[in-house]
Parts: structure tokens; C-alpha cells; sequence
């Protein structure tokens, strides 16, 4: 399973891509507005000069055709942007105008295995079931990742998994049991995949061991 980072901050993604493990990012808007920052293709850009992988940018257009019209000047800014495109009758026909033009997306918004499936067909690059959303109303979001994976898998869907809405790092190890081809997960997710009492307190006795025959 591959991990994204889903964050518009650049320095949150400067330094996890230090640590080797970064294969893409996933940005929206509320996490663009969270930043303060206006220059949303600016900041698109400053990803893709970190991360050399799918960077998700997302469309705010409601019609089909001004999405496809957003997402192919996202899509010059860098070949690596994926247009991120909302879960709508609107949004299956601009994911298939998209991929018509050869332009990658990701199907964003998706709480039902009907839906994964849906944009799969209109020929969505990714798509994106989010588990925290649907745990916070009491489904069980990591169904959803576990339902998808099954039909991808049975009927040989090469639409890729992204799963998002990562709230803690029990999700992480979850999701890449349930057999999503990605996570997206937010900085401090990733953090506390890196730390572990038992390392700490292994480190501390290994250097006082060695402190002890130096
Ligand atoms: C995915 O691409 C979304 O940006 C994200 O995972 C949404 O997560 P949230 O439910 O924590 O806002």
C-alpha cells in the first residue's frame, strides 16, 4: 500500500518526504482555506516541486463542463496533477471528458461501494472512499474499503483505492488489510505511525549499555 500525505502545508510535506516513505499528496479545499493561502495554483505547484508523485488538486465547479475546463488548466500547471472531482452525475461526465483528454482524476467524496464503482466506469485514475466521515455517523467506515476492494478485485478494476478520511493510525494498518492501493493520511497520522514506547525505552538501554563499555 502506497501513502499520500493529505495536507496543503508545504512544510508538513517537506519534511515527511524527507523520510522516504511520501508517494503522492492529496490536497482540498478546506485543507487549501486552512493554509490561508489564495494562491491555490501556486501552492500546487509547490507540492509538485517536493513530491514526485499523483498530486491531488481539487475542482469547486458544479458543471460538468467548467470542471473540465478547471481541471485541464490544473492540469498544465504539472504532469503529475490528478484532478480531484466531487462524487455527482456532474462529476461522472467530467471524469470521463477528463480521461478522454488523457487527464488523470480522483473521485473524491465516496461513501458507498456503488459509487466507487460508478466512477471506476467513467474512468476514474482513483477513487476515494472516506472511512472517518463514515465512522463519525456511526457506519463502519473500513466496510466501505474492504467492499471496494472486493469488487475491484473480482472484476479486475484497475481504478486505484484511495483510502481517506484517516483519523488514526489503527485506519493506516486497517485499510492496507482491507486492500486499499493507497492511504491519504494528515501529518499527525503519520507522525504517530513513527513512534513506539518500546523504541524509545530500547534506545535509551542500548546507549546505556554502550555508554557503560566505552
Ligand atoms: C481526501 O482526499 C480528503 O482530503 C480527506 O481525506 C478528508 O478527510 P477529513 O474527513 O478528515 O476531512
Amino acid at each position: 500500500m502506497k501513502l499520500f500525505i493529505d495536507t496543503a502545508n508545504i512544510e508538513e510535506i517537506r519534511e515527511i518526504s524527507e523520510w522516504g516513505v511520501l508517494s503522492g499528496v492529496t490536497t482540498n479545499p478546506s485543507l487549501i482555506a486552512k493554509e490561508g493561502r489564495k494562491d491555490f495554483e501556486e501552492v500546487i505547484k509547490e507540492i509538485t516541486d517536493i513530491v514526485d508523485g499523483p498530486i491531488s488538486a481539487e475542482v469547486v465547479a458544479e458543471r460538468a463542463e467548467d470542471m473540465i475546463k478547471d481541471g485541464e488548466k490544473l492540469a498544465k500547471l504539472h504532469k503529475n496533477v490528478v484532478i480531484k472531482i466531487p462524487m455527482t452525475s456532474e462529476g461522472l461526465k467530467a471524469i470521463k471528458g477528463l480521461n478522454e483528454k488523457g487527464i488523470k482524476t480522483n473521485c473524491t467524496l465516496i461513501f458507498s461501494a456503488n459509487q466507487a464503482l460508478l466512477a471506476a466506469k467513467a474512468g476514474a485514475s482513483f477513487v476515494s472512499p472516506f472511512i472517518g466521515r463514515m465512522d463519525d455517523i456511526g457506519n463502519e467506515g473500513m466496510n466501505l474499503i474492504r467492499e471496494v476492494a472486493d469488487i475491484f478485485a473480482i472484476h479486475g478494476i484497475d481504478t486505484e483505492i484511495i483510502a481517506a478520511s484517516i483519523r488514526h493510525p489503527m485506519h493506516v494498518t486497517q485499510a492496507a488489510l482491507a486492500g486499499a492501493h493507497i492511504a491519504t493520511l494528515p501529518y499527525k497520522v503519520l507522525k504517530s505511525m513513527l513512534t513506539h514506547p518500546l523504541t524509545d525505552k530500547g534506545i535509551e538501554k542500548f546507549n546505556k549499555d554502550w555508554e557503560k563499555v566505552k
